[in-house]
C-alpha cells in the first residue's frame, strides 16, 4: 500500500516531515497546507530545500480535504482545533507534533476531537520526541523491572540554534528573570508535558493524585543574539529547567523534565548531559541515555545542518506511526494503544 499524505505547514519540523515522506518508499505526498501567504503556490520540495516534488502548497483547506489522503501530517506551530476537527470529520487520519499526546491538553475540547473521529471514522495520534517517543522509550524500559518506584525522563539540550521563538517564548525564554508571573508563563507554555506524564501513568495502570510543575531559571549576563532575529537582553531568561511530576501518596512517581540553555553567557552556567536520560528507578533500576549523532558521511555546512538532525527526531515518530494509525480503529490513539511501530520504508542501501 502507498500512503497518500497531506503535509500541514512547512516550518522547522514540517520540512523534515516532507523530506521523510518524499524519501519513504511506502508514502506519497499529494498536498500541502501553507499558513504563510508567501508559501502559497510554491512547490513543496523547494519550500523544504529539496528537489521539486510537483506538489504546490495551498491555503485552500476544502481542496486538501477533497484529496481524501490517508493521513495529514500536522506540524503547525499551534494546533488549530477547528481545522483538525474538520480533517477528522472528513474521515482523514492525523499524525501530529503540535500540542497533542493524549488530547488532555485541550481540556473539555478533547471530547470534540473524539466525537470528530467517531463521526469521520478517523484516528488522531500525537508524538514528537519529548513529549512523545521518549515516553514510549520509558514505558518499554519499565517492562524490565519487577518493581518500579519512579519513572523519570530528562531532556537536556543546548537550543541556541533552534529557531522558533514563538514556541520557546511561552516556555519562559526571553522574560526578565525577576518577572513575578514567570512560573505561570512556563507552566502554561509547557502544559503539553502534563500529557506525557498522563501517558506514562496510563501505561503503568495507575491514577495520579496530582500533577505538579516545578521550574528553575538561568539568565544571560550579556545580550544574546539568536536565529529568528530574536535577542534575549542581559538579565533575561536564557535557561529553563522545567519538571512535570506525577504524584501518588505524596511521592513523585513520574517526572518529565526539560533542561534547556542558550548561549555561552548563562548564569548559573548549567552543565548539560546533552540528549535524553530515561531512568526507571526500581528493581533493578534501568538507566538509558539517548543521543543523536550525524551520519558517518555527514557534511554539515552550517549550524542549520546540525539543528535539522534534532528536528528529524521530532518529526519521525509521527511519520513512522502512519501505517499503524491508518489501520487503527477510530478515535484518539496514543502509544499505549498502537502496536509496535515498525520503521517501514526507511532502509536504504544508497544513502544520500
Ligand atoms: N514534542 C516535541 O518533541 C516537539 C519538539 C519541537 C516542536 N514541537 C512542536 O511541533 C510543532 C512545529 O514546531 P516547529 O518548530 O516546526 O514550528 P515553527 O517552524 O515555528 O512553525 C510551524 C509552522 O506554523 C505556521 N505558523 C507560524 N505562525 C503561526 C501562527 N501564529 N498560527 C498558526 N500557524 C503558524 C507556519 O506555517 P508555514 O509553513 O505555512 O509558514 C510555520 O512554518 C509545534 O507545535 C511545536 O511545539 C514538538
Amino acid at each position: 500500500m502507498t500512503y497518500r499524505i497531506v503535509q500541514w505547514t512547512t516550518g522547522n519540523v514540517g520540512k523534515r516531515s516532507v523530506r521523510a515522506v518524499a524519501m519513504n518508499s511506502t508514502m506519497k505526498l499529494v498536498g500541502c497546507y501553507a499558513w504563510s501567504e508567501g508559501k502559497v503556490g510554491r512547490d513543496v520540495g523547494e519550500l523544504c530545500g529539496i528537489e521539486p516534488l510537483g506538489v504546490t502548497a495551498t491555503n485552500d483547506v476544502d481542496a486538501l480535504l477533497a484529496l481524501q489522503p490517508d493521513c495529514v501530517v500536522y506540524n503547525q506551530m499551534f494546533a488549530d482545533l477547528d481545522v483538525m476537527i474538520r480533517i477528522l470529520r472528513a474521515g482523514i487520519n492525523i499524525v501530529t507534533t503540535s500540542e497533542f499526546i493524549t488530547g488532555h491538553f485541550f481540556g473539555a475540547d478533547r471530547d470534540r476531537i473524539a466525537a470528530a473521529c467517531a463521526q469521520g471514522g478517523s484516528t488522531i495520534f500525537g508524538s514528537g520526541i519529548n513529549p512523545g517517543f521518549i515516553q514510549l522509550f520509558a514505558i518499554v524500559s519499565a517492562g524490565l523491572s519487577e518493581q518500579v518506584t519512579k519513572v523519570s525522563v530528562v531532556e537536556a539540550i543546548d537550543t541556541t540554534i533552534y529557531n522558533s521563538p514563538a514556541t520557546e517564548k511561552p516556555m519562559g525564554f526571553g522574560y526578565p528573570i525577576d518577572q513575578p508571573d514567570l512560573v505561570d508563563v512556563t507552566t502554561n507554555g509547557s502544559a503539553i508535558f502534563r500529557d506525557g506524564v498522563l501517558l506514562i501513568a496510563d501505561a503503568l495502570g495507575v491514577v495520579l493524585d496530582d500533577i505538579r510543575c516545578d521550574v528553575e531559571y538561568a539568565q544571560t549576563t550579556e545580550d544574546l543574539h539568536l536565529p529568528g532575529e530574536w535577542t534575549i537582553p542581559k538579565g533575561h531568561v536564557a535557561g529553563v529547567d522545567v519538571g512535570w511530576k506525577g504524584i501518588i501518596d505524596g511521592r513523585e512517581v513520574i517526572e518529565i523534565r526539560g533542561r534547556w540553555r542558550k548561549g555561552q553567557s548563562l548564569d548559573p552556567d548549567w552543565e548539560l548531559d546533552m540528549g535524553y536520560t530515561v531512568e526507571v528507578h526500581g528493581t533493578p533500576t534501568i538507566k538509558t541515555t539517548m543521543s543523536f549523532l550525524p551520519p558517518a558521511d555527514f557534511v554539515g555546512e552550517s549550524l542549520d545542518d546540525y539543528i535539522t538532525l534534532g528536528l528529524s527526531i521530532v518529526a519521525m515518530p509521527a511519520i513512522t506511526a502512519i501505517p499503524a494509525v491508518v489501520a487503527a480503529p477510530p478515535g484518539i490513539a496514543t502509544y499505549n494503544d498502537l502496536p509496535l511501530l515498525l520503521p517501514r520504508g526507511v532502509l536504504v542501501t544508497n544513502p544520500r
